[in-house]
């Protein structure tokens, strides 16, 4: 069983949440309204970028949950779209024992102007194969 859960302040994120969890045939969650994670999900966690962070309702939604032995996969955007969020998700999630199989992350528009177009199709579209990779492992 998957479950797709994002933290998305304006709405990017929430597009590769959609995307991937259309791939997988479940529907995404924001984590504002995600209480319990079913027991042996294979789970799939992303945010946006804010101050190089993932947002804190992620970071909480993190800190309040079991995942030692769970199965993870993370994704993320942001401006620059190196994925630092992702990075620090993995870092967190390392320390509660999570097993992380695979992220991805990508480009998001951001304060209207930059990266317009981000996340773009093609972005949506490797979204949608890391969520088919990530089903065989
Ligand atoms: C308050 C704020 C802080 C941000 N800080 C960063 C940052 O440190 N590095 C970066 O690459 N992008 C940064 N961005 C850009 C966002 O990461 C980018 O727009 C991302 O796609 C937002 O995801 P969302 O639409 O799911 O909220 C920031 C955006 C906002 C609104």
């Amino acid at each position: 069983m998957f479950e797709v859960v994002y933290y998305s302040m304006t709405g990017n994120t929430r597009k590769v949440a959609e995307t991937i969890a259309a791939g997988l045939g479940v529907k995404a969650e924001s984590v504002k309204e995600k209480k319990e994670l079913a027991k042996d999900s294979f789970v799939f966690l992303g945010s946006g970028c804010y101050a190089s962070k993932p947002g804190g309702k992620l970071r909480k939604f993190i800190a309040r949950n079991d995942f030692k032995g769970r199965k993870m996969a993370l994704f993320g955007t942001s401006g620059s779209g190196e994925g630092h969020e992702v990075k620090a998700i993995e870092e967190l999630l390392k320390a509660k024992g999570a097993l992380i199989k695979g992220s991805f992350c990508c480009k998001g528009r951001a304060l209207f102007f930059f990266n317009r177009g981000h996340p773009s199709n093609e972005e949506l579209a490797k979204a949608r194969e890391f969520a088919n990779e990530m089903k065989k492992s």
